[in-house]
């Protein structure tokens, strides 16, 4: 379904945007011999339907926020509603796709509802990405892929060196450019 026509949205969940898209894109490209395949952090459930309907892949999809779990099941995604990967059993699956909260944002400002859970990475825009690269290893299989969007906003070397760390090497397979901020694709490998 493209950005456009989805008419069934919830006030409080994130809708799909260009990043959205460029995650979609690069993940129904490179995900052809996928079986099963993980999105953290669904929102809408579009990036998961995308890789859906443009791969021979079973799509799984987690988010924390309950609205967003309903509007993505009721696009017909299966979703469950979870912190990260934390319900997923030890070396599941071939592929994890997240399009993360990733806005730096000062604590003094920051709004307490749903939409600071999809947009706000906290003071350095890495709050949930720095938790997600901890432990999304646990629930790929061995040679398993991850697909991260990340912002310029957030420093996408900073992610890419926390990636090390975590004993992953990352590589950019797209990226677009808008007035104030680049998004970027990282494939992420062991
Ligand atoms: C930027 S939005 C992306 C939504 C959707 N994947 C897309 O690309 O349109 C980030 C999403 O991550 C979810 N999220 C934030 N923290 C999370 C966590 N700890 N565990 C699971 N989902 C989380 C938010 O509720 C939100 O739906």
């Amino acid at each position: 379904m493209g950005l456009e026509e989805r008419r069934d949205r919830e006030p409080d969940v994130y809708q799909p945007a260009e990043d959205s898209e460029l995650l979609a894109e690069a993940a129904c490209e490179r995900l052809g011999g996928s079986d099963l395949v993980l999105e953290v952090g669904t929102g809408s459930g579009y990036v998961a339907g995308r890789i859906a309907d443009g791969t021979s892949a079973r799509v799984i999809a987690s988010d924390l926020n309950p609205h967003a779990v309903r509007q993505a099941r009721r696009e017909g995604v299966e979703t469950v509603r979870a912190d990260l990967v934390s319900p997923f059993r030890d070396e599941t699956f071939d592929a994890v796709v997240f399009n993360p909260p990733y806005l730096p944002t000062d604590p003094e400002n920051e709004w307490d509802d749903w939409m600071e859970h999809a947009l706000s990475g906290g003071e350095d825009g890495r709050a949930v990405i720095d938790p997600f690269l901890d432990n999304v290893g646990r629930v790929l299989a061995p040679d398993g892929v991850v697909y991260l969007l990340v912002s310029s906003l957030t420093g996408v070397d900073g992610v890419v060196e926390r990636a090390g760390e975590a004993g992953f090497s990352a590589v950019a397979v797209a990226d677009e450019s808008f007035p104030f901020e680049t998004l970027t694709v990282l494939e992420l490998l062991r």
